[in-house]
């Protein structure tokens, strides 16, 4: 791929929560070569309000005619979890560049077949995992990398809230989603943990999916109430996690359940040299005989880490890099999830051949 200083044509897929609260703000309306060209949204009168607010010319219910447009370069898909597919392969046939929100796909099967379009279209394909980017995070890795924590052996993932279930059907209904806070706020955290530990090979998953709340009214929501009848996701999973490498890791994924903190969104690694929190960036060691205890600074001088990833979709398209996240990567943390659920309806640990 080569070098580009043309200006970057985009197009938006998915015009809710996350394009407005996110994306676009400042998102790409901070990248100085981006020009935001069309949004598509199958509810034609939100594609239009986001193209009002935000000066986008072109607004489209359906993704294929933006798709249509030979100027646009890259795309952004906002849509539910279970149209990123048909949405990613259009518009990767098309020949756009692609940054998917996470999680990229709900099974490995459909992950496998966006790798092979990107493939084959010679175009960047990246998952929006933004927390890669934030300044705790890049600061974390770079401590990590630096060999810090020696071989890492163990690592403990939480994404567990007390009452923060998000109500929209596209979170609660499995056709929309493809799962609960596993697919939601889970892969957030695995996928960072994965990142941390430099994606070593997951080999076997047990785990237990939920619902112990969702159905009921113990636990109030604190973002309104939701469809009782239509949920149809868990609303609490854990699993186990071995690697090629011998390292484990525990994980949790909540949306609901009694613990004092609203959210705890973190994790922890632990290696032969010293172990790390994420995001605290508190960390631990012992140093001939003696205990010792620190935290990592924020990187300095980064914009909001959706901002970053952004940035660095855009970087990796005008200077012809490869993506940022890379579906290869992406394939490992779903088919933990996807192992770990059926793990939990076939009561067995699963082998994963990832
Ligand atoms: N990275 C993060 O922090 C973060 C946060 C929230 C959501 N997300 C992800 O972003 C995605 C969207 O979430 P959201 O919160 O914006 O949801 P949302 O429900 O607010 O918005 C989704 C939009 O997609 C539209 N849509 C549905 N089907 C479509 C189709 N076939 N074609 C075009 N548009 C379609 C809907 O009309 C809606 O406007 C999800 O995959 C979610 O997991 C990521």
């Amino acid at each position: 791929m080569s070098k580009t200083n043309a200006p970057l044509k985009i197009g938006l897929i998915g015009a809710g929560g996350i394009v407005r609260g996110a994306h676009l703000n400042p998102g790409w309306t901070a990248v100085p070569n981006a020009e935001i060209v069309a949004v598509a949204d199958i509810s034609l009168k939100t594609a239009e309000a986001l193209a009002k607010d935000f000066k986008i010319p072109n607004a489209y219910e359906d993704f294929n005619k933006l798709l249509e447009h030979d100027e646009i370069d890259a795309v952004d898909i906002c849509t539910p979890n279970r149209v990123h597919t048909p949405a990613v392969l259009a518009a990767l046939a098309a020949g756009k560049h692609v940054m998917c929100e996470k999680p990229l796909a709900v099974t490995t099967e459909e992950v496998k077949q966006m790798a092979a379009a990107a493939e084959k279209s010679g175009k960047i394909l990246m998952t929006a995992q933004h927390q890669r980017f934030s300044a705790i995070s890049t600061a974390i890795k770079r401590w990590v990398d630096a060999g810090n924590l020696g071989d890492v052996y163990h690592t403990r993932v939480h994404a567990v809230r007390r009452n923060l279930l998000p109500i929209s059907v596209g979170f609660i209904v499995k056709e929309l989603s493809g799962g609960g806070p596993c697919m939601d706020i889970g892969v957030h955290a695995l996928d960072l943990a994965m990142h941390m530990m430099g994606h070593p090979r997951p080999t076997r998953v047990t785990g237990t999916s939920k619902v112990n709340f969702a159905k009921g009214d113990v636990i109030p929501g604190a973002w309104g109430e939701w469809d009782r009848e239509k949920f149809s996701v868990e609303d609490f999973a854990a699993g186990f996690v071995h690697f090629e490498n011998g390292a484990t890791m525990v994980l949790e994924a909540s949306w609901l359940q009694h613990q004092k903190e609203v959210e705890d969104m973190s994790s922890r690694m632990y290696g032969t040299k010293g172990s790390v929190t994420w995001p605290s960036g508190e960390f631990s060691t012992a140093i001939n005989r003696v205990n010792l205890d620190g935290v990592i600074q924020p990187v300095q001088g980064l914009r909001p880490a959706h901002t970053e990833e952004i940035f660095a979709f855009a970087r990796a398209i005008t200077e012809g890099l490869s993506s940022p996240v890379p579906v290869s990567q992406t394939l490992s943390v779903i088919g933990i999830l996807e192992g770990l659920m059926q793990s939990s309806v076939e009561g067995r640990e699963v082998t994963l051949s990832l």
